[in-house]
């Protein structure tokens, strides 16, 4: 019987079989919950503790010498880390957050660079039952204010600064700047560039607090409901939604679909996943699952280009990597440097590739397979979220694949698509993507805003999640993913919300008005252009507002484009009509125009910009 069938045959029985690759404190009383939908619980009232599931047992099982990472600095410089040794190094760190007084259900918050001390920082959260908020670092000290205040973090963890294309980038400043006036009580910093940093009372060195604890840590269980982390992502409102997830569900999926989905043979793959921790995939795929799959990865600390453009291939030729995990928008960025960069390399080692994070077009699926899986690696094209937790649709490796396409929900998972009012659509036709059933994973909330949550996902179709993608099936069922259907960008596989970002052009004092799309982009997917009215007087500092999105959200959220226009199309109602303005942006003739309150305000457009 294949996994399909199975899962098919008895989805609960399935879900316990995958919930058993994990070690229990004790088991559950039933798999699902899902009376209070759309809040799940899974494997109610078994207990766990999560990183006893992706650290000790491996020690206890006798492969405490197992690598667990291969860290590589940007500058060459690396470091092997143990099964053992992450035992050692998250029981000190969980004794030392212990003993700052902080006690299971507090937040802590995370913003590190691509150090070994990231995962240290998130599993030592998760021992203690902390929930950690991981913050990407290319965020602004405003949004990790804000994602602070939110949480109510009592803890900051971060760096003096980190390694940036060769040069040392301050954080400690940033931090400072974040945490003044909120519930943060302290501020623990990673010493990583050595560069000079302000201190103040609430500061402690990690290395003070951490080195000097006892290497041994009990860990507590805890249930399986009980919050692991919140992790915030970009909606199509202006306020970014933290998203909840928990312990037992979430650790399973995240195990599974990493076994499943790579073909995981622990024993001798060397796994590599390029993804930030601050992003979901880097949660999934570099923390939680590989980790609990008792996995050897490779963690890079830099950029592709630093210091060349072989980079990746370099370190992929020196552990033997076999496994590469990466978004669509590196791989273009790989195919504009040219083939003969790889072809310099032995690559030889890899067999089995991943692509996530936005529709993978299929000149790049295969570019990516014939210059980097020398057309003999399948390649697994996963679609999922934030919101999901782990994967939800990819092929398993050994299928037939297709350049392009996700191709079909994993077991135990439930996708479908359909048109506006919830009616499955036929092969060909576009329509929404749905999930039909409930998935260990699920995110169980919007930390705070249990209406939102309900509002967002559950609302516009009942009984089913609403993913905010299209897709549509081909004649053989499978599942294509066509991008957003709402206002949420994917700029290099990130997610900027397009009122996001019009919030932060506002408060600008020269700015009026302003709208936001993401236009077609050839290698980053879409890129932010933006139309901006300014106030009387005010000049066209096109540059400084750029700048200053770029500070109030972070540089991944600069627009590619600011355009100042004397007017912005909107319809009767005052909704600002995206669509046309996407079609200047995208350099098309402009579409229908009827639904306008004032129909001559495109010709302004145009001719304003010509
Ligand atoms: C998009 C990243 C097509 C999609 C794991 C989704 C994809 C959003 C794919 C979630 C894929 C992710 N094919 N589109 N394989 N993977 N997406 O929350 O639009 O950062 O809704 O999670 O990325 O982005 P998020």
């Amino acid at each position: 019987m294949d996994l399909y069938t199975e899962a098919d045959t008895d989805r609960d029985e399935f879900w316990a079989r995958q919930a058993r690759r994990l070690s229990w404190a004790s088991s559950w009383s039933n798999v699902l919950d899902w009376s209070a939908a759309p809040v799940a619980r899974w494997f109610v009232g078994g207990r766990l503790n999560v990183a006893y599931n992706c650290v000790d047992r491996h020690v206890e099982a006798g492969l405490g010498s197992r690598v667990a990472i291969h860290w590589e600095g940007e500058s060459g410089e690396s470091r092997a880390i143990t099964y053992a040794e992450l035992q050692r190094e998250v029981s000190r760190a969980a004794n030392g957050l212990a003993s700052l007084g902080l006690v299971a259900g507090d937040r802590v918050a995370i913003q590190l660079p691509m150090i070994p001390e990231a995962v240290v920082a998130m599993l030592a959260c998760a021992r203690l039952g902390l929930v950690h908020s991981v913050v990407f670092g290319g965020f602004s000290p405003a949004a990790l204010r804000s994602r602070i205040e939110d949480a109510a973090a009592r803890v900051l963890i971060t760096a003096d600064g980190q390694f940036r294309r060769g040069g040392a980038v301050p954080m400690k400043p940033g931090a400072d700047e974040a945490v003044a006036g909120t519930s943060v009580e302290h501020v623990v910093v990673v010493r990583r560039t050595g560069s000079s940093v302000d201190w103040s009372e609430r500061d402690l060195w990690w290395h003070d607090l951490v080195d000097a604890q006892s290497d041994t840590h009990v860990p507590e269980s805890f249930d399986a409901e009980h919050p692991l982390f919140i992790l915030y992502t970009s909606g199509t409102t202006g306020r970014p939604k933290g998203i909840l997830h928990t312990s037992g569900g979430y650790l399973t999926q995240a195990a599974y679909t990493h076994s499943v989905v790579f073909d995981l043979r622990p024993e001798s793959d060397v796994y590599w996943c390029t993804a930030d921790v601050g992003w979901v995939t880097g949660h999934s795929y570099i923390v939680y699952g590989p980790l609990a799959n008792g996995a050897t990865q490779v963690i890079y600390e830099g950029t592709p280009d630093t210091p060349h453009q072989g980079r990746h291939f370099e370190i992929i030729q020196k552990y033997g990597v076999t496994i590469y995990y990466t978004a669509p928008t590196l791989i273009r960025t790989f195919m504009k440097w040219g083939a003969d960069i790889p072809a310099a390399y032995d690559l030889s080692s890899l067999r089995v590739l991943g692509s996530v994070g936005e529709p993978i077009n299929p000149e790049a699926w295969l570019w990516y397979s014939e210059h980097i899986g020398a057309g003999r690696c399948p390649i697994v094209d996963t679609w999922w979220q934030t919101e999901t937790g782990a994967m939800m649709i990819s092929p398993l490796p050994g299928a037939e694949t297709k350049p392009g396409s996700a191709q079909r929900a994993l077991p135990g998972i439930g996708a479908s698509i359909v048109d506006d009012s919830g009616v499955p659509v036929g092969p060909g036709e576009t329509g929404y993507l749905v999930l039909d059933k409930p998935w260990p994973s699920m995110l169980r909330g919007i930390w705070g805003d249990p209406e939102r949550f309900r509002e967002t996902y559950w609302s516009r179709f009942s009984g089913f999640y609403f993913a905010g993608d299209g897709a549509k099936y081909d004649s053989d069922g499978d599942i294509w993913l066509l991008g957003r259907v709402d206002d949420v960008m994917n700029v290099s596989g990130h997610r900027i919300s397009t009122t996001e970002v019009e919030s932060a052009l506002v408060s600008h004092p020269s700015v009026a008005e302003a709208a936001v799309v993401g236009a077609a982009d050839e290698t980053t997917g879409q890129g932010i252009v933006a139309f901006v009215i300014l106030r009387g007087g005010a000049d066209g500092a096109v540059e400084e507002l750029r700048n200053h999105v770029a500070k109030e959200i972070g540089p991944i959220a600069k627009p590619r484009q600011v355009l100042v226009v004397p007017e912005l199309p909107k319809t009767r109602s005052g909704k600002i009509m995206r669509r046309l303005l996407r079609d200047v942006a995208e350099n098309r003739a402009v579409g229908d125009t009827t639904t306008l309150a004032d129909s001559s305000v495109m010709e302004l457009i145009a001719k304003g910009l010509a």
